[in-house]
């Protein structure tokens, strides 16, 4: 027997129970999105690799360690499989001129592709929830983004989740801050270790991320960015969190919260839960004012956020989230050549109605298929024998509640299962 084939490690299948909590999360973002006026973009899976190093930065991890990148055999194109959406949405709003038309509230979703080391919570194949504010300068687009979230969590009855904010200003205020936190590093090279010694040059405000516990008293007494911000940037900031107050939305000002991606500038943010381990930033996200210039597009503010949604929903999971019940109205059952023509005319007659029915496949006795009837969970079983069907006639059984089984016409049928479902609502549903 040959080996079976087993998915890539940190890609996941998502079987029906779970994908089914996906559905229902997933009706419950769109509505959240269409309330706050967002529109929905979809782009490519693949892009340019270039796009990416550029986007994000040619010294981030994303693009020196985690991209899927290759080469198309056919082309020989650079290729990669999209680590995040922010890149692809400017992108796209660059190629197709949406900037033009003024301000866009955009979002996305889908799954995005980083090698990591997979465990609880961060995988090789994720997905996320993206939402994108182009053209917007202010900080109060900033804080829409930032009450937007709350308010999901709220909606979710999410607990737990705290929210922590910068500002990383403007590129010249990173500048003069970046050097002299590298004057500052440089007389602590005794104690870096090879990531922060790497990355003393290319990208030092990064090491004031580092999670190694020997360098935390170094990295507490840093010059902090905050200090270097000019009148701008700091009015900026106060916006944000005037409208934030207002809102009541409670968070932390962590000076040392960088991000791991290079086009942020201003207002950062992450939400963060301690219920989930060590992977606990079930969304992150911030201003990009200059990723559109960058791009080849002419120059214009923007910010977004996106959410992993692994962790958002096992968090949901652990706040009590589940399906919506996904069950049949009707089962269809039938015993006889002409039954089945018969069951499949009756079915689509139903399902031109709305109603949900699923039709017995794979033959079997009355018997055994009442027995599947009632584990599909419907509340009613239509019952089809070759002489019913030659009469033009279906019986109609309750599965669940009481009664008894009725013989009617095809005619009849939609109305009969309306009645049987819905009997508080009278006849709306009319016959055939
Ligand atoms: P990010 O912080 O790289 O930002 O990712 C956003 C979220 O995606 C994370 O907070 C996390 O919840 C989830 N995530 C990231 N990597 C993984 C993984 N390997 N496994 C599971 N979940 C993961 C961005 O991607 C930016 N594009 C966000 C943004 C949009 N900024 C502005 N607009």
């Amino acid at each position: 027997m040959s080996q079976t084939l087993q998915a890539v490690r940190g890609m996941n299948d998502i079987l029906p129970d779970e994908a089914e909590v996906w559905e229902h999360f997933e009706d419950l973002v769109r509505d959240w999105l269409r309330s706050y006026g967002y529109r929905p973009i979809r782009m490519p899976i693949v892009e340019p690799t270039p796009l990416f190093k550029r986007a994000i930065g040619e010294v981030t991890d994303i693009v020196e360690k985690e991209m899927y990148s290759f080469e198309d055999a056919l082309n020989g194109e650079h290729l990669t499989l999209r680590p995040e959406g922010t890149a692809s949405c400017v992108r796209a709003a660059i190629q197709h001129k949406m900037l033009f038309a003024g301000g866009q509230r955009l979002y996305y979703q889908g799954p995005m592709f980083r090698h990591e080391r997979p465990q609880k919570g961060r995988y090789r194949q994720f997905h996320q929830i993206g939402v994108e504010a182009l053209g917007f300068s202010g900080p109060d687009i900033d804080a829409e983004l930032i009450l937007m979230c709350a308010r999901l969590w709220d909606d979710l009855g999410l607990e737990d989740v705290r929210l922590e904010l910068n500002s990383l200003g403007s590129a010249d205020e990173r500048a003069r801050h970046r050097a002299d936190l590298i004057t500052y590093l440089e007389g602590h090279q005794a104690i870096l270790d090879d990531d922060a010694r790497r990355r003393l040059y290319s990208n030092p405000l990064r090491i004031l991320d580092t999670k190694n516990p020997d360098l935390q008293e170094m990295v507490e007494k840093a010059p902090r960015l905050v200090d270097y911000l000019g009148a701008d940037s700091v009015a900026h900031f106060e916006g944000v969190q005037a409208i934030l107050r207002d809102a009541g939305i409670p968070y932390r000002i962590n000076p040392r919260l960088v991000r791991g991606l290079d086009y942020y500038n201003r207002t950062v943010f992450e939400w963060v839960t301690n219920r989930l381990g060590a992977q606990g930033t079930v969304c992150a996200g911030g201003r990009y004012d200059g990723l559109v210039e960058l791009l080849g597009g002419k120059a214009a503010p923007a910010a977004g956020f996106a959410m992993g949604v692994e962790r958002l929903l096992a968090l949901w999971h652990e706040s009590g989230g589940q399906a919506e019940q996904v069950q049949p109205d009707v089962y269809v059952v039938h015993a006889g050549e002409l039954a089945q023509r018969f069951a499949f005319r009756a079915a689509e007659a139903l399902r031109g109605y709305g109603f949900a029915v699923l039709t017995h496949c794979g033959g079997g006795s009355f018997k055994s298929q009442m027995k599947k009837a009632d584990a599909s969970g419907a509340q009613l079983a239509v019952v089809i024998g070759d002489d019913e069907a030659a009469a033009g006639l279906v019986g109609l059984k309750p599965l669940r509640g009481p009664g008894a089984q009725q013989q009617i016409t095809l005619d009849q049928l939609s109305e009969a299962v309306a009645a049987c479902l819905y009997p508080e609502e009278g006849d709306e549903y009319g016959s055939l």
